[in-house]
């Protein structure tokens, strides 16, 4: 890779043994894939926060990193809401452990924002280089936005957020951001909810891949294309799609689709994911709530009493600005949890059954949390948390 002066200093140690070490991690990567050139990012998002899933070993790593970030940078949700997580029922020593995975990451400049919709905080433009890790808010800047971020893993997404670079491989570069596969959606007026659309990406996700798909026949706002793309990036492992006449690049590129695989998706395929079981639990929020789907669960809520537990998450500056609409949902007995969500919170493992409207929660619950799920519309989801044998579905 060719490497600028200030790159040369950094590497040979000038700025400190971290930073060198950093930058190795970036050169590395650059080197398997192909890359040429470091290009400067805007922002970067760092997973692996929560100490469910870094452990002690990751927060050893953590500890010992003795440098600042050089862009704006926000984490992953971690394991708990951190005002509230008595409420939660996390334990006192995992409260523990988890502050000091998020001290760690303090003493590194990173804003304490944990979550998983980086793009409600930062100006996050069309055509912006990023460094993000969280498959779903990958999925969101590369498609919704048009930024350019490829699906970065903690350490190197730390790596890029400390020396501010990024290695100029994969979905930085126009040329690798084509359909790979056309994906028609028969009756797709039908799909109103995150539900839906998250059922859609489950089904999708499992068929394409790491394939970019042009998906035809729908039509989603952004918070359904945010379901959309969260799923197709948990059930298969997609960083990038386009929706024909409404993303970004669909609009201002045109992509030719000849010779390229068509999958057809049906409504009947996608309701039938819908299955309905008992549960003991609802959560909402995944990806963390928008402002407009906050207010959309309060209008839902409003004069209403939930029977069972209710979560909804959201990023906390999203949560700060909307007080009234947190206020709506919590007069329900619901909660509103910040910095975390139902899949990385241990807070979700004690219940059997747990309820949905998102198809990334779906995917991921049985394994992650121990429960079993069952996806419905965000409607259906209030309609079973406030009735009057509330879990008896
Ligand atoms: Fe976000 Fe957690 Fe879902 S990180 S996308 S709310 S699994």
């Amino acid at each position: 890779m060719i490497l600028s002066a200030e790159e040369e200093a950094i590497l040979a140690g000038e700025e400190g043994e971290t930073r060198a070490r950093m930058l190795e991690i970036l050169l590395a990567l650059g080197k398997v894939y192909g890359a040429e050139r470091l290009i400067p990012i805007r922002s970067a998002q760092v997973s692996g926060a929560s100490y469910k899933t870094i452990g002690r070993f990751g927060l050893d790593w953590l500890q010992q990193l003795d440098t600042k970030v050089s862009v704006p940078t926000v984490l992953n949700p971690v394991g708990m809401d951190r005002s509230r997580w008595r409420e939660m029922g996390i334990t006192p020593e995992f409260a523990r452990v988890q502050e000091q995975v998020l001290d760690a990451y303090r003493r590194l400049g990173v804003t304490m924002e944990c979550t998983c919709t980086p793009y409600y905080l930062y100006m996050t433009r069309f055509g912006d280089h990023l460094a993000w890790s969280e498959s779903s808010a990958v999925a969101y800047a590369n498609s919704v936005i048009g930024a350019r971020t490829n699906r970065e893993g903690g350490p190197s997404a730390l790596a890029a957020a400390i020396i501010g670079k990024t290695p100029e491989y994969g979905l930085h570069l126009v040329g690798a951001r084509k359909p790979q596969v056309v994906i028609c959606v028969e009756e797709g007026d039908r799909l109103v909810d995150a539900a839906h659309f998250g059922a859609l990406g489950y089904l999708a996700g499992r068929l394409v891949g790491s394939r970019i798909p042009l998906l035809e026949g729908i039509r989603p706002k952004k918070d359904l294309l945010k379901a959309l793309g969260a799923a197709m990036a948990a059930s298969g492992a997609v960083a990038l799609f386009h929706v024909k006449g409404i993303t970004p690049e669909a609009r201002v590129f045109s992509y030719p689709t000849e010779g390229l695989e068509v999958i057809e998706i049906g409504y009947g395929e996608i309701s039938a994911l819908m299955k309905e079981i008992p549960v003991d639990a609802v959560a909402l929020g995944c990806p963390h709530c928008s402002p407009e789907e906050l207010s959309r669960i309060a209008g839902l809520l409003a004069g209403k009493k939930v029977g069972i537990p209710v979560f909804v998450f959201a990023a906390r500056d999203v949560a700060v600005h909307h007080p009234a609409e947190v206020a709506a949902i919590e007069e329900s007995g619901a909660h509103v949890f910040a910095d975390t969500c139902m899949v990385v919170s241990p807070a979700m493992e004690r219940f059997g059954a747990i309820m949905v409207n998102s198809g990334k929660a779906f995917a991921y619950i049985p394994n992650m949390c121990g429960a079993a799920v069952r996806l419905g519309s965000t409607e259906e989801c209030i309609e079973v948390a406030t009735r009057p044998a509330a879990g008896a579905s």
